[in-house]
């Protein structure tokens, strides 16, 4: 197992549900965590976190949305930290709403936090890895990146590409022979709020996950160099499914009541 020892660990969103707990989990592990996020209240309070439990952190006030910040904040980072060894991509958003009813602002920013955002900040720290010759890039997409459902047209466009994006980046730097891994993220539904009043209807096979234990999850695969983690592993089924028909496959979907699960949605707007 890799340690975090000595690590620079900069997660996007690293205030709030996912990102605060793998940076706590990794800064209390001997990495650095540089958290950025756009709310900062909670970036502080999960830095003091993170320092109260004995680790390192520095937090930057990020919008993921602007390229050029994410450019300017790499290069602050850079002077005031280090070159960043495990770059997690995990700030995201949800508008949880059918197609239509979303505006065209809503749909944009979907795709410019969930995916766009990946783009800029894996051109701002993937030369300093390749220098480094090493270097770790976490995509936390979702189960929403394998299987597409209702009310999450916009957000499972975002995650499937950020699926996409992660497995030919994982190509890209394999062809190249550059030692630097990826992790794929995919979970289903987990309780950090940001999908709070989500339903399952078969909860021992899809149930709603528990925070830290994805974080967990996520922390362990990064140190074991593992490259995806589905969770949970029942996610796994869809992919076989796909080799019947579609109408099949849509009716088994939606029978796991798949295109239900939100009709009871809140979110973190509630
Ligand atoms: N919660 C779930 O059920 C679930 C399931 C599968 C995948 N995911 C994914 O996990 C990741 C983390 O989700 P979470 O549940 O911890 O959500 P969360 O809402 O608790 O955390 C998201 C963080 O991203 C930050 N953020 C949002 N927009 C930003 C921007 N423009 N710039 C910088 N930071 C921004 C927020 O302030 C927040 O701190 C997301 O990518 C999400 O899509 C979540």
């Amino acid at each position: 197992m890799e340690s975090f020892s000595g690590k620079v660990a900069l997660i996007t969103g690293g205030a709030s549900g996912l990102g605060r707990l793998m940076a706590r989990k990794m800064g209390t592990r001997g990495a650095h965590a540089v958290l950025w996020d756009i709310n900062d209240q909670a970036l502080a309070k999960a830095a003091e976190e993170i320092r109260a439990a004995g680790g390192k952190v520095s937090t930057y006030h990020c919008n993921v949305t602007e390229r050029e910040t994410i450019y300017a904040t790499a290069e602050k980072v850079r002077r005031d930290v280090g070159n960043v060894d495990i770059l997690v991509n995990n700030a995201g958003i949800v508008n949880g709403k059918p197609f239509l009813e979303c505006s065209d602002e809503e749909l944009r920013r979907t795709m410019e936090v969930n995916i766009l955002s990946h783009f800029w900040t894996v051109k701002a720290f993937l030369p300093d890895m390749i220098k480094a010759k090493h270097g770790h890039v976490v995509t936390v997409a979702s189960a929403g990146g394998i299987v597409g459902s209702a009310k999450l047209v916009d957000y499972s466009a975002s995650k499937f590409a950020a699926f996409g994006f992660d497995e030919a980046l994982r190509a890209e730097l394999k062809q190249q022979r550059l030692n630097i891994r990826t992790t794929v993220v995919c979970p289903f539904f987990i309780n950090t709020g940001m999908f709070a009043g989500v339903k399952t209807r078969f909860p021992l096979l899809l149930p709603i996950l528990n925070e830290d234990e994805v974080a967990e999850r996520i922390v362990r695969a990064v140190a074991r160099g593992k490259e995806r983690v589905i969770l949970p592993a029942f996610v796994y089924t869809t992919w076989p499914l796909r080799l019947v028909p579609v109408k099949v496959f849509d009716w088994v979907v939606t029978l796991l009541g798949v295109n239900n699960a939100m009709d009871a949605f809140r979110g973190r707007h509630s």
